[in-house]
């Protein structure tokens, strides 16, 4: 019971936001989870797919981000390069603008609870369902030598990264919405197997507004690391390696115009115009686009233009890269404090599930 004193001036009990209403609004917000593999440097699919949502989500979500250290095992990095990759995701988020006392930013292995509840899922999850995820059956198409259980209970892996804070958004591109579908299926089973109600149903979130489509520069599908290096600009990559790597993207002829009086645009070009969408001005875009109709268009211009627009887009991450990098507390700092924040949330949770299971101690 709360006794205030007559004395006491009764703006304590108003002034505004007090730390409690601070503690009980923050408690009400939604929770939102998402991560990134850290299997190489990011780009600028990460960038503007990803990472541009997170940034903006902090400000009104109550938002863990991480970095996936554990998935990333099922590809054998060396212990070097495991390290060296985390630090890289870990300081392209921060430089990216993500803020570790708005969001929590953790490395997933610092997490042991997410290893202990994937432990549970598992137990439920079955190998029909597992071997019909289509990024299972992609990866067994790619990596022929290398399917292993991991690959095969990925999907478990990162039910347990969302369900651990019981989130109910996760911000993801259209391609993890199976996966997305899996976690709801994995929460839905553990309730209906022990009569809960524990886990709310996670659902994929995005912006659709600001959701820009980024190609990569080979005139095919999306940006990503395993489409070569040329495929993919990196965040980290100096204005001289974005210069060669754009103009080496890949173009196409000019086709003549059809019979509805419009040039046909094939998917090389229109993914140059896509990434301008992205970098550039809505003039300049228009410009290179009626020039494109006219037929007139000198892809070296287009291409150097949009390496210049990407350069100006990136320096404020380039040099923050740089800064942060050198900040060997800092990082030590932010690690370890996302560590205690991500695991005070998750061992509740492991706390609640053991119980719910049937643990008891002695
Ligand atoms: N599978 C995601 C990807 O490849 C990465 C990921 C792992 C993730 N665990 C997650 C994303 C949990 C959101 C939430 O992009």
């Amino acid at each position: 019971m709360l006794h205030i004193k007559s004395s006491e001036p009764s703006s304590i009990l108003f002034s505004s936001p007090s730390k409690i209403e601070k503690i009980l609004t923050f408690a009400a917000m939604e929770i939102v989870v998402s991560g990134i593999r850290s299997t190489g440097n990011l780009h600028l699919g990460n960038y503007y797919g990803a990472i541009q949502n997170f940034v903006k989500m902090q400000h009104e979500y109550n938002c863990f981000f991480f970095i996936a250290d554990l998935h990333s095992l099922t590809t054998h990095p060396t212990p070097a390069s495991l390290h060296t990759n985390v630090k890289s995701v870990l300081i392209e988020y921060l430089a990216a603008g993500i803020d570790p006392e708005k969001a929590t930013i953790y490395v997933q292995s610092d997490v042991p609870e997410i290893a202990e509840l994937y432990l549970y899922l598992n137990m439920n999850a079955y190998l029909g369902e597992l071997e019909k995820s289509a990024s299972f059956k992609d990866k067994v198409r790619l990596n022929k030598d290398n399917v292993n259980a991991g690959l095969l209970t990925y999907p478990v892996l990162m039910a347990a990264d969302i369900l651990i804070h019981k989130a109910t958004k996760v911000p993801v591109g259209k391609d993890q919405e199976q996966h997305l579908e899996m976690a709801r299926n994995f929460g839905n089973r553990f309730n209906f197997l022990y009569k809960s109600d524990y886990f709310p149903e996670p659902y994929a979130f995005s912006n659709s507004q600001n959701l820009v489509k980024i190609p990569g520069l080979d005139g095919k599908g999306k940006m990503g690391k395993s489409e070569g290096v040329n495929n993919a600009v990196y965040l980290s990559d100096t204005p001289e390696d974005i210069r060669k790597k754009v103009k080496k993207a890949v173009t196409d002829s000019i086709p003549d115009i059809d019979s509805n009086g419009t040039r046909p645009i094939s998917d090389a070009i229109q993914n140059l115009f896509d990434l301008m969408k992205a970098v550039s001005s809505s003039e300049m875009l228009s410009y290179y686009q009626h020039q494109y109709q006219e037929g007139t268009i000198r892809y070296g211009d287009l291409k150097g233009q949009l390496a210049e627009d990407m350069i100006i887009a990136t320096a404020p991450i380039r040099d923050r890269i740089n800064a942060i990098a050198a900040d060997t507390d800092y990082l030590r700092k932010v690690a370890q404090m996302g560590a205690q924040k991500a695991r005070e949330s998750a061992s509740k949770t492991i706390k609640d599930v053991r119980e719910i299971i049937g643990f008891r101690s002695f």
